[in-house]
């Protein structure tokens, strides 16, 4: 008998729509291929109020829906008739702009005769990776950080089998630098910005305190992230600078942010994948785009020889892939659908990795 081995492109076609925050979203993909993605954002219309303005996110989900929708299956050559299924982000997020994405996917579904998933999105940023890696290995461990999620989970099957290791019992990641960004005067979302000037300044310059890694809190929590602490200490030391007449040294205040976060995921991360044998590291959502933090990975992950896969840019940040990737591995996995009349979560456990 002659053997052959599964190419990516073997497999259902899914189209993937994502409408958790500020992008609408649309995907195809055939297996572990992707053959077309599609982001539209309302990003800059929500950087004057120095945050997402749920109405206004909804609004634009609204309108981009058909066009964005439309592009995804246009670009993939295929018509909805192609498609095996339809996988939609069901949760978390924001109710408005979930509610947006779901009925419109609910209603493609309902007029095509397709079945439909409702998925988790931060569970897709973790299958996304297979797009750019190929296969998720068995047990294996993941770093979601975003604006709205720093967590650890362990992924035994990614359609069947998602736990929580861990997960910040405050502020996320992201939601921390954006706060110091504010702080510091740059537009939203200022992690990027923070990144950037951090690049340039003295890591070392002060002293950010690593939330959960010493003493009891520590051994208490060793999954678990703390990031408002780093947010108030930032703020304290710029606030005295600034009352004493003082320049506030941009650069140096980024890098010492910037290195505190990105050594406390890491090692947290790296400590995790010990701690459960697991060989592979897989990294996703926005925050993932943080340069100190792939360093600080890359480097953990050749000390400790684990495997660190962090996907490309446009596929940490929210897309329609990272939702058809997910309905691909539940499809291949043989869970069934959902309902049609399944309900939105806006605060979908992570140990659910779709709606039944
Ligand atoms: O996953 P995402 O696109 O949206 C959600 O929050 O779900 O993540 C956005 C977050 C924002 O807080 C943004 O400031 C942060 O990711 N971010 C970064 C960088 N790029 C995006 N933070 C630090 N460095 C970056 N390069
Ligand atoms: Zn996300």
């Amino acid at each position: 008998m002659v053997e052959t081995e599964a190419k990516p492109g073997d497999g259902p076609v899914i189209l993937g729509i994502e409408s958790t925050c500020d992008e609408t979203a649309a995907a195809v993909v055939r297996g572990k291929q992707l053959l077309s993605n599609v982001v539209a954002s309302s990003m800059d219309e929500h950087a004057r109020y120095g945050g997402v303005i749920p109405e206004i996110a909804s609004r634009a989900h609204a309108e981009s829906f058909v066009p964005v929708v439309s592009k995804a299956l246009a670009d993939a050559n295929m018509d909805i008739s192609d498609v095996d299924a339809i996988a939609v982000s069901a949760g978390p997020g924001l109710a408005g702009c979930l509610a947006v994405g779901v009925s419109g996917a609910k209603s493609l579904a309902w007029s095509a005769g397709k079945p439909i998933y409702g998925i988790n999105h931060v569970i897709g940023h973790v299958g996304v990776t297979q797009l750019q890696f190929g296969d998720l290995p068995e047990d294996t461990l993941a770093l979601i950080v975003s604006g709205g999620h720093t967590s650890l989970l362990r992924v035994r099957n990614i359609a069947t089998d998602v736990q929580v290791v861990g997960s910040t019992l405050d502020d996320a990641a992201g939601e921390c630098f954006d706060k110091v960004a504010r702080l510091l005067g740059f537009p939203y979302p200022g992690g990027p910005y923070i990144d950037r000037h951090g690049q340039q300044g003295d890591p070392t310059a002060l002293k950010v305190p690593m939330g959960l890694t010493q003493g009891r809190a520590g051994a208490e929590h060793p999954y678990d992230f703390s990031f408002s602490g780093v947010k108030t200490a930032v703020a304290r030391w710029v606030e005295a600078r600034r009352a004493q007449g003082l320049d506030v040294p941009v650069d140096d205040v980024c890098a010492s942010l910037a290195h505190s976060v990105a050594t406390v995921l890491s090692r947290k991360a790296i400590d995790a994948c010990k701690r459960f044998d697991s060989h592979t590291l897989i990294v996703g959502g926005g925050f993932s785009a943080n340069s100190q933090l792939r360093e600080a990975l890359a480097q953990a992950g050749r000390t400790a020889g684990i495997d660190v896969r962090i996907p490309r840019i446009a596929l940490c940040t929210d897309n329609g892939a990272m939702v058809a990737m997910l309905g691909s591995n539940l499809v291949q996995a043989g869970v069934a659908p959902s309902a049609l009349d399944f309900p939105i979560d806006s605060a979908m456990p992570l140990n659910r990795v779709s709606m039944s």
